[in-house]
């Protein structure tokens, strides 16, 4: 069994050591370092954050979002990142954190989520299919990574219950 939780700063630690696991890793995103507690805590929207625990409190993973824009016509557009611990992956947290992350954002209004994923992040674009994301295209050495140009696909998934 897996519990959501909402993340608090009690979960500092473990959330930026598995998103740094995941920047290693090499397809999760451009970035390389993951940021300090302070800044992770400023960007994410404090609503739509999750943890994934273990039956016996071992944080496996968390989901989080930021605004896209400022602009009122987006106001109800999130763009999300979801990390799971590499030991813990292959078990559902990842599937668990989105449709909590679904959950918490539709019932506040919010119509899209989207993110930006790697074309070799398998796991990721299969993940996000299976939770009704949809690819809207490919965004062509849209950014640099370790020194090489990189494609980006854009997903989407627009709530079906927030008209
Ligand atoms: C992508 C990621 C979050 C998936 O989390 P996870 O907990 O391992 O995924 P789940 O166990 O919930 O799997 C849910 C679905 O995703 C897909 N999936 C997960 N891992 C997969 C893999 N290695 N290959 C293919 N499909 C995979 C499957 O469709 C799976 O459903 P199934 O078990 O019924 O086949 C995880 O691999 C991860 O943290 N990767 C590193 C960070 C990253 O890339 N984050 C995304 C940035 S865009």
């Amino acid at each position: 069994m897996i519990d959501i939780v909402p993340m608090t700063a009690e979960h500092a630690d473990g959330v930026l050591r598995i998103y740094q696991q995941g920047l290693d890793g090499g397809h999760a995103s451009f970035e390389t370092a993951a940021p300090t507690w302070a800044a992770f805590d400023e960007s994410r929207l404090p609503a739509h954050r999750f943890v994934a625990l273990d039956p016996d409190g071992t944080l496996l993973g968390w989901v989080a979002v930021t605004r896209v824009s400022p602009r009122p016509a987006y106001a109800g557009v999130v763009e999300h990142s979801v990390y799971v611990d590499p030991a813990a992956q292959g078990r559902g947290a990842g599937r668990a954190l989105l449709r909590a992350l679904i959950a918490s954002t539709e019932a506040a209004g919010i119509w899209t989520i989207q993110s930006g994923v790697f074309p070799e992040n398998e796991a990721s674009l299969a993940l996000h299919a299976a939770a009704g994301f949809r690819t809207i295209g490919v965004r062509e050495r849209v950014g640099r990574h370790h020194g090489a140009w990189r494609d980006v696909l854009l997903l989407e998934r627009r709530s079906p219950v927030v008209v």
